[in-house]
């Protein structure tokens, strides 16, 4: 099988083909969805939620991104892996962002990174891609500014802030990046955004008319009950079969049904 680089990812855009994203944290996840055929895997910093149970994004460290990237990257045969540099470890310091890139993708063996906002972090993308670590943006809803919004609803309805995000989607491509992911915003903006940039934009929450469309795995599988945004599609409802086969099993062992004589040495 052929690895999926960034000129196939450009490639795609050219021609039409949409790019499919999910996220990924562990070995047997990254495993079912690289054999499925995914394009890209994410191991994002939502692992802060997902995996680890907290409320935002901003706890997760950098050791434990690179622990969910190894897993993650041992899995792989022929997706391409972008990691999320999590909070506190690129903003603000252009040197700590290139040695935070670095760790990841020497310690993980990650083929991008991913870090959320535009012109605030301009020095730090730069300082990275210097390094010839491949940088995918990310605009819109950036989690890791939750406390600036004090939301997670739909950003840049404004024209102000409308227009903020197109300046910063066309300077990410300005200095490097190889594409971008808009994150809750209206279908007409992202839509725009899209037609504007000549790199792939993929969209979580920002309508059809982009590159290519991204989601939390744990939330398309439907494991995670309690998160239901319009954006959100369920592809399965495994939450539903997860709990019955656990809820079979503690019945059959309370019973006696588990194991049988064939079943055991
Ligand atoms: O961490 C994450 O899951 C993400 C996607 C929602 C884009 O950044
Ligand atoms: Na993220």
């Amino acid at each position: 099988v052929k690895l999926v680089t960034t000129h196939q990812l450009l490639a795609m855009k050219q021609r039409g083909e949409k790019i499919s994203m999910l996220t990924a944290y562990d070995f047997s996840m990254a495993s079912i969805l690289d054999g499925a055929g995914i394009d890209v895997l994410l191991v994002g910093d939502s692992a802060s939620n997902v995996m680890a149970g907290h409320e935002t994004t901003l706890p997760i460290t950098l050791d434990q991104m690179i622990y969910h990237a190894q897993s993650v990257i041992r899995a792989v045969k022929r997706a391409f892996v972008v990691v999320d540099l999590p909070f506190g470890s690129y903003q603000g310091n252009s040197s700590e962002a290139l040695r935070s890139a670095v760790r990841v993708m020497k310690e993980s063996g990650a083929h991008a990174l991913k870090l959320e906002g535009g012109a605030e972090i301009k020095d730090s993308i730069t300082r990275i891609l210097t390094a010839g670590i491949p940088v995918m943006g990310h605009l819109g809803l950036t989690p890791q500014s939750i406390y600036k919004f004090g939301t997670y609803s739909v950003r840049a309805k404004e024209e102000a802030e409308a227009q903020k995000l197109i300046e910063d989607a066309l300077l990410l491509q300005e200095i490097g990046c190889f594409a971008v992911v808009l994150e809750k915003i209206p279908s007409k903006l992202a839509k725009q955004v899209a037609e504007q940039l000549t790199i792939p934009v993929i969209g979580i929450g920002a309508g059809p008319d982009v590159d290519g469309q991204v989601l939390v795995v744990h939330d398309m599988l439907g494991i995670n009950k309690e998160f239901k945004p319009r954006f959100l599609r369920r592809y399965a409802e495994l939450h539903e079969i997860m709990s019955d086969a656990v809820r079979h099993y503690v019945q059959d062992v309370k019973n006696r049904d588990f194991p049988t004589q064939e079943e055991a040495y």
